[in-house]
């Protein structure tokens, strides 16, 4: 049957219509809230590059949750800055560091939202790599033990997730050994199973002071052109343990995310990283498209993806717009 007895405009005639029939629903619970929290600062500093996100004290993260609890977002993800970085990232270990304090503030202030963190060295490292450097290298296996005891003292502090994204060969199923051998197998893992290595996270590495010193993250973050790969990393951490896989970037990506969400029936999660979110917010600054549309057609896509779960700096906005509507 065809034309004219078909007419698919029919059910876009009104607004009403379209909502009947629309396929993909956004909604405040689907965000996870990214929160920069570093020991450089002692007011809300603005990310330059990322315009309405900022470096925040230890002392504002607590009513950074609540906006986001309030709007409906049930889980924030926390990155840090210490004040001193090392070779071998040891800050990162304190009972007392940025990160330990910053959720044991959320989780006394905010009980009720879900606090994640996540697990890597590069915020840490002085070399500005996600694990310890042997001979040139960032060194795989020694860099599972530091990793373990790191995601041990977040779930010791209080996270409800440790989120591993440093791309090191099993590391989720010695961080799940760790968890569980110090009766932490209540605290979730979610994953970066395919983190790729992408020209999108420049903002977040200027955010963080993240950027490697010398060389690139090539040899453990994975190379854009290959999928195939990406089912497997992801089949990697299930078997080891993960409770929810991600995959980061999220827009350039796209069918990394429809082909892992048909292929695996667990809990996905997409990463919209920082260089997708800088490009619409200055696009949004110039004039050549609207913010609120951009935004939300941008995360509806990365939904109809597949995605169940998206980390976006456009959460507290988001949120606010999918109230309004
Ligand atoms: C590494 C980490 C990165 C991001 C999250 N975790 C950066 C990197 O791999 O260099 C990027 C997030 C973003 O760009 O928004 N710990």
């Amino acid at each position: 049957m065809n034309f004219p007895v078909n007419r698919p405009r029919r059910l876009r005639r009104t607004e009403t219509l379209r909502k009947l029939v629309q396929e993909t629903r956004l909604h405040p619970a689907d965000f996870i809230y990214p929160v920069f929290v570093s020991e450089l600062v002692t007011k809300p500093e603005p990310i330059k590059s990322m315009p309405g996100v900022s470096n925040l004290p230890v002392s504002s993260v607590s009513a950074a949750a609540r906006e986001a609890h309030q709007l409906g977002i049930q889980c924030v993800l926390l990155f840090g800055t210490p004040s001193k970085k090392d070779a071998t990232g040891s800050e990162s270990l304190k009972k007392d560091g940025v990160i330990q304090r910053a959720v044991h503030e959320i989780k006394s202030a905010v009980p009720d939202i879900l606090v994640a963190t996540d697990v890597c060295l590069c915020e840490y490292t002085d070399h500005g790599h996600c694990g310890i450097v042997r001979n040139n290298d960032v060194d795989n296996d020694v860099t599972l033990d530091v990793l373990s005891r790191q995601a041990l003292s977040h779930a010791e502090a209080g996270a409800d997730i440790v989120a591993p994204s440093d791309m090191m060969d099993g590391r989720v199923g010695a961080i799940r050994e760790a968890l569980d051998a110090n009766g932490f197998e209540q605290t979730a893992i979610m994953s970066y199973s395919a983190k790729y290595c992408s020209a999108f996270y420049g903002p977040f590495r200027e955010a963080v002071g993240s950027a490697p010193k010398f060389g690139d993250r090539k040899t453990y973050q994975m190379d854009p052109p290959n999928a195939r790969e990406a089912l497997r990393e992801i089949e990697m951490d299930l078997v080891e343990g993960a409770d929810i896989v991600m995959v980061k970037p999220a827009l350039a990506y796209l069918d990394i995310i429809r082909q892992a969400r048909d292929c695996f029936d667990v809990t996905l999660a997409a990463y919209n990283v920082s260089g997708e979110y800088a490009m619409v917010k200055q696009a949004a600054a110039s004039g050549i498209a609207e913010e609120k549309r951009l935004t939300l057609e941008i995360l509806t896509s990365i939904k109809r993806a597949g995605a169940d779960i998206i980390i976006t700096y456009h959460a507290l906005d988001a949120a606010k717009w999918l109230q309004e509507q």
